[in-house]
């Protein structure tokens, strides 16, 4: 993918760590992006999972299936979790935007454990493999400064969205993200109540009641680990006040340098 992969200028990137609200940030940008293509009633996210709109480009190079992602008609929308320091210059040094969110990392790994570790270890046991840094996609503090640092040397090029605040406030949320991405509201289509209906389309309570997204599977994941419970905070149901002070104590270490808090 680094060799080969080769983005279209008007392209845009999805990125995240995993378990960070990927699924979300998806729809959120495929649904801006192509308002004016779909309509609400019969849009694309009633029958396709976010993931089947969006693809995730090292999955398909993973696939040997790359020739697909060259099949999509511009403007594409593509995600990665590859780290932005793994990035090929083609994608860093191009002019296609990158979004990346993040996630309080005592949210990612109690999400992270039900996705894949539920079945294979304990609770405990996969959150001392994540304090050390071993998870798919590396450590999650690296790839979170990693992003973080490039979107302050770079800010036109990478927008930095926190899961938190897009949960607190997502109209905000979503109007930074169109303006960022290049395709701002006009005044007539706010008026109108376009951002709520994006927000609405685009809800966890929205997304996760539809057979596509509690039936299927995208590759050997369940799909119904990408809609689970989307509380911030439901770490506090898994973990001690030992481990969450624990893990604090990496993040502020982690990041004591860098000004960033979540
Ligand atoms: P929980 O496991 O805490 O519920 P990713 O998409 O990066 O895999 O992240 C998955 C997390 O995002 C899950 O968190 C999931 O419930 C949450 N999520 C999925 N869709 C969402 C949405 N539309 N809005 C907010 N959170 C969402």
């Amino acid at each position: 993918m680094q060799e080969v992969f080769k983005p279209r200028p008007n392209d845009i990137m999805v990125a995240s760590f995993i378990k960070s609200g990927t699924t979300w940030l998806k729809a959120l940008t495929f649904t801006i992006v192509h308002r004016k293509k779909y309509s609400f009633s019969c849009h694309p996210l009633l029958k396709l999972n976010s993931h089947d709109c969006v693809p995730h480009i090292e999955f398909y190079y993973g696939l040997q299936d790359e020739q697909y992602l060259e099949t999509l008609p511009s403007p594409r929308v593509l995600a990665t979790h590859v780290q932005y320091s793994m990035l090929s210059e083609s994608v860093t040094a191009s002019r296609c935007p990158i979004v990346y969110i993040c996630r309080e990392p005592k949210d990612v790994i109690v999400s992270l454990w039900h996705m894949i570790g539920r079945s294979e270890m304990p609770f405990t046991r996969a959150f001392e493999l994540f304090c050390e840094g071993r998870a798919p996609y590396g450590p999650a503090w690296d790839h979170v400064l990693e992003y973080y640092s490039s979107s302050l040397h770079n800010p036109e090029k990478i927008l930095f969205l926190k899961y938190e605040e897009m949960m607190n406030d997502p109209i905000d949320g979503v109007m930074r993200l169109a303006n960022f991405i290049g395709f701002p509201f006009s005044e007539e289509e706010k008026k109108t109540g376009l951002v709520e209906e994006i927000v609405e389309l685009c809800s966890f309570n929205k997304l996760k009641d539809l057979d596509v997204n509690k039936n299927n599977g995208v590759g050997n994941v369940k799909i119904d680990y990408y809609f689970r419970k989307a509380i911030v905070g439901d770490w506090q149901t898994h973990m001690t006040a030992e481990m969450a002070t624990k893990l604090d104590m990496i993040t502020e270490e982690k990041f004591h340098d860098s000004g960033f808090t979540y």
